[in-house]
């Protein structure tokens, strides 16, 4: 019996993506810079079975809104249930839905999954214009380390000079998100009278950061990564009603490591998706400080992850 197992990462980006300017091929408004985790991942398995029909789980439990999507997805394939018997298993070994990219790695290997389970219909290119139309960010996930997604929607690899930063993930609250981000994006996109302002603000920050990246400067490339993530909530804040992904918690631990860090404690900046999970970005030499700090102040204890160097992959036997 034919099966295929890919494995890919999550990603979080450093420079938002939030809004499509062509929804139909998913092509973003601004362009996107991500690094690609290796602390949680999605594990799917693909496998022909017997008696035709799509069966798909997720954490071994059924799903129907995820199968839905994966239905959809399957569109791009040759794939044909009244003929075909076909298994998704997909793993996700972080929590689902809460901010923490997992819609990014799940499809990032679904859709190399497919195209490999089903003899590589798609060149590379073709496989990540495919996978954004599964989820926007999941095209970031195709590959490690430092990825840039631009607003032709393609990827590109950015050379990441930071061997030793750190991103710490402090996990709020891991129940799914009341405002999906696709959702939460259209919304803001038509109704918050600062978007266009926030994109021409996000074209100069991807800029600025792969500046920083060229001249090594984590600084810099810190600052504008924890400036374009408060935007991104202030832009989501300014929609008609507003949308509040970030709860009093998640507020309080900003403002204590901005603090922290202005007291020179240690050089830490803060990024958030949509919810209320607070990720912290930072290099070695301050881990040991930032978890005593984090410790004396009662936060939940934090997750460190490195980059992960390979995006989506097939699974090693
Ligand atoms: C805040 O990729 O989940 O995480 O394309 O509609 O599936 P869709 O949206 P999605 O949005 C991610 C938004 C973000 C920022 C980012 O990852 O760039």
């Amino acid at each position: 019996m034919k099966q295929m197992c890919v494995k890919a990462p999550i990603n979080i980006a450093l420079i938002k993506y939030w809004g499509k300017k062509d929804e139909l091929n998913v092509l973003p408004y601004n362009p996107s810079i991500s690094l690609s985790l290796s602390l949680y991942e999605t594990h799917t398995v693909l496998e022909q079975c017997a008696s035709p029909g799509l069966t798909f789980t997720l954490n071994d439990l059924a799903d129907a809104k995820s199968e839905k999507k994966v239905r959809e997805f399957l569109t791009f394939f040759p794939f044909d249930e009244t003929k075909e018997g076909l298994i998704i298993r997909s793993y996700n070994s972080g929590p689902t839905a809460a901010g923490l990219a997992s819609s990014a790695s799940a499809f990032a290997a679904l859709a190399l999954a497919c195209n490999l389970y089903y003899d590589e219909p798609y060149s590379f290119e073709g496989l990540a214009s495919i996978t954004k139309k599964g989820s926007g960010s999941a095209i970031r996930s195709l590959l490690g380390g430092c990825v840039e997604w631009d607003t032709d929607g393609r990827i590109h690899a950015l050379d990441w000079p930071f061997e030793d930063v750190v991103m710490g993930i402090v996990v709020l609250a891991s129940q799914p998100k009341k405002t999906g981000s696709t959702e939460g994006m259209k919304h803001t996109v038509q109704t918050a009278p600062s978007y266009h302002d926030w994109v021409k603000q996000s074209h100069q920050d991807a800029k600025a950061f792969k500046r920083a990246l060229q001249d090594k400067d984590f600084t810099q490339l810190g600052s504008i990564s924890e400036a374009n993530a408060l935007a991104l909530h202030a832009v989501c804040a300014d929609a008609k009603p507003p949308i509040h992904y970030l709860n009093e918690q998640s507020n309080a631990l900003i403002k204590g490591i901005q603090e922290a860090r202005k007291e020179g404690l240690f050089e830490v900046y803060c990024t958030m998706d949509a919810g209320p999970n607070v990720k912290l970005l930072h290099r070695d030499k301050d881990t040991t400080r930032l978890t005593q700090w984090l410790n004396e102040h009662g936060w939940p204890e934090v997750r460190l992850s490195r980059i992960a160097t390979k995006g989506a992959h097939r699974c090693e036997r």
